[in-house]
């Protein structure tokens, strides 16, 4: 290996390790899916990404930079959705946790009231935001202003280049849910909102 190799390969983009074991999320979500989905899908993505910006002028920049830089660039489609896609998949792992659901922390769970009404209401436009993207994508609780919104995203689509600050995300592209819940796409999003989303995470996030 030559020096050159190991100063081009310290500008890669790696994959984020799992915040908990492939098999924390069951019976949810199974071990097998969590390894298809982080060790196939997932890796698929950072890999594809570091191969399209080696040699380029995208080669240096942080992930949230290269995404903001080619969003809405239709010669830069590629770059775009792995790049998303690397940034959307960490931030789903997050959103997920063992034993995850029930209440939101109270200063966050104020802010629901305030913006939904209630907790319910909440979980219920994450919910048909989730059941309702046609065709794969992502449902999002996000900050906008100081209000929270519940947002939907198409393919790599990510809130982060709307102008609001993402707080939490459900995959909904089959391949996080196919091997468990076939086609029953809402009971995959219900458990999750019930038992595995994680209010902590959307709490630090709120700042
Ligand atoms: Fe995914």
């Amino acid at each position: 290996m030559t020096d050159s190799h190991v100063i081009e390969r310290s500008a890669l983009h790696v994959l984020s390790p799992l915040p908990y074991a492939e098999d924390a999320l069951e019976p949810i979500i199974s071990a097998r899916t969590i390894g298809f989905h982080y060790g196939k899908h997932h890796r698929g993505y950072v890999d594809a990404l570091n191969k399209l910006i080696a040699g380029t002028e995208f080669a240096d920049l942080s992930l949230a930079k290269l995404i903001a830089e080619t969003a809405g660039k239709a010669d830069r489609i590629a770059l775009f959705n792995n790049a998303a896609q690397t940034w959307n998949h960490t931030f789903y792992w997050h959103s997920l946790r063992s034993k995850g659901g029930g209440e939101p922390p109270v200063a966050l769970k104020q802010r629901i009231e305030a913006s939904f009404g209630s907790l319910d209401a909440c979980k219920k436009e994450l919910a048909t935001a989730a059941t309702t993207q046609f065709g794969s994508g992502w449902a999002w609780l996000v900050l906008e202003a100081e209000k929270l919104r519940v947002v939907k995203t198409g393919n790599a689509e990510t809130p982060l280049t709307k102008g609001v600050k993402p707080l939490l995300a459900i995959d909904v592209w089959e391949h996080a849910y196919y091997l468990d819940y076939q086609n029953r796409r809402a009971d995959y999003v219900s458990a999750v909102l019930d038992k595995l989303i994680n209010w902590g995470f959307a709490s630090e996030n709120l700042g």
